[in-house]
C-alpha cells in the first residue's frame, strides 16, 4: 500500500489484518485499498472515540474531528439540559439529524444510557448501519426534522448534527476518496454549505421543548452566519472551537419561557 502512495500505510496494514478473514480475502482488500476505495468501506467498520460503528459502501464516513460535537451533545443531554430543573420530568429526547452510521447518537446512547435517542436520514443505506449501530434508537428516513414522528413534537431536548455542509463550489479541494466514494448528498450544502443548517435551525423551534438546544457542526468560516440566522429567531447561541482551528459547534438553545432569556 506503501507503493500506492497510501500515507498511513502501516496504520492502515494494522486495520486490515484485524478484521480480514483470510489471505484471499487480504489480497482483495489490499487491491480496492490501492485503488482508492476508503479504508473504512472496505473493512466495514470505523473507530469514533471507542465505539467500533458499521459503516459500509456507499455512505459517509463519520470524521474524526465530529468527536468534538459527540463530545457537546453528550454534555447538552446529560448536565446543561436534563440535569437541570427547567426541562427535568420531561422526556428529554436526543435527536441526531442527518444521522449518517449515527457517530454522535451513538455516543449519546453509550453516555446517557435510557436517554430517549432518535435518528433520521434521507439515505436508506446509511440508515441501515445507522440502525446497526444504536439498536436501541428510533431511526425514520425523511428530509431533517420532519422525518420526526408527531408525538415527538415540542418534546426533543438536543438536535445534534453535522449536516452536508461544504460549499459546492469546493468540491475540486476535497480528497479523490469523499468524492468518488461518498453520496454528493452527504457532502455538499449549497452555494455556501449552509443550505441544510438554515433550514434545520428554522424547523427546530418547532420540535424543540422550550430551553432544549441545537448543537450543528461546521466550518469556522460558517459559523457567524449561522449564529446570526438563531439569532434572528431568538435563540441563544455559543460556539464551542475544536482544536484543529477549523471544526466549531455552533449550539444554538432556544430560551422562550426560560428566566435568563
Ligand atoms: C456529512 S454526513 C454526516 C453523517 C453523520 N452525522 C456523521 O457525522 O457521520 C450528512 C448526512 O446527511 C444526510 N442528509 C443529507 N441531506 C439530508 C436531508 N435533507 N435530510 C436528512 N438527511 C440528509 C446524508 O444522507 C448524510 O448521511
Amino acid at each position: 500500500m506503501k507503493s500506492a502512495g497510501c500515507v498511513f500505510a502501516d496504520d492502515e496494514a494494522r486495520v486490515l489484518r484485524r478484521w480480514v478473514r483470510d489471505d484471499g480475502q487480504l489480497d482483495a482488500w489490499v487491491r480496492r485499498r490501492a485503488a482508492g476505495e476508503p479504508l473504512e468501506h472496505i473493512v466495514g467498520r470505523v473507530e469514533f472515540g471507542g465505539l467500533d460503528l458499521h459503516v459500509g459502501t456507499g455512505v459517509f464516513v463519520p470524521r474524526q474531528r465530529s468527536l468534538l460535537l459527540a463530545a457537546v451533545a453528550a454534555k447538552l443531554v446529560s448536565t446543561e439540559l436534563l440535569g437541570t430543573e427547567l426541562i427535568r420530568g420531561i422526556d428529554g429526547i436526543f435527536v441526531e439529524a442527518c444521522c449518517g452510521v449515527a457517530p454522535i447518537g451513538a455516543w449519546v446512547a453509550r453516555s446517557s444510557p435510557g436517554t430517549p435517542v432518535i435518528l433520521t436520514d434521507t439515505d436508506e443505506r446509511a440508515l441501515h448501519f445507522a440502525r446497526r449501530n444504536v439498536p436501541t434508537a428510533d431511526a425514520h428516513r425523511g428530509d431533517l426534522l420532519a422525518a420526526l414522528p408527531e408525538p415527538t413534537l415540542g418534546r426533543v431536548a438536543v438536535v445534534a448534527a453535522v449536516t452536508p455542509y461544504v460549499p459546492d463550489s469546493y468540491a475540486g479541494l476535497l480528497p479523490a476518496e469523499a468524492v468518488d466514494h461518498e453520496p454528493p448528498a452527504a457532502l455538499f450544502g449549497g452555494s455556501d454549505g449552509l443550505d441544510a443548517v438554515r433550514r434545520l435551525i428554522g424547523a427546530s423551534r418547532e420540535v424543540l421543548v422550550p430551553g432544549g438546544a441545537v448543537a450543528l457542526e461546521m466550518h469556522r468560516g460558517q459559523v457567524t452566519a449561522a449564529a446570526a440566522l438563531a439569532d434572528e429567531i431568538g435563540y441563544r447561541t455559543r460556539i464551542v472551537d475544536g482544536d484543529d482551528g477549523q471544526t466549531v459547534v455552533l449550539v444554538a438553545r432556544d430560551s422562550r419561557g426560560m428566566p435568563w432569556r
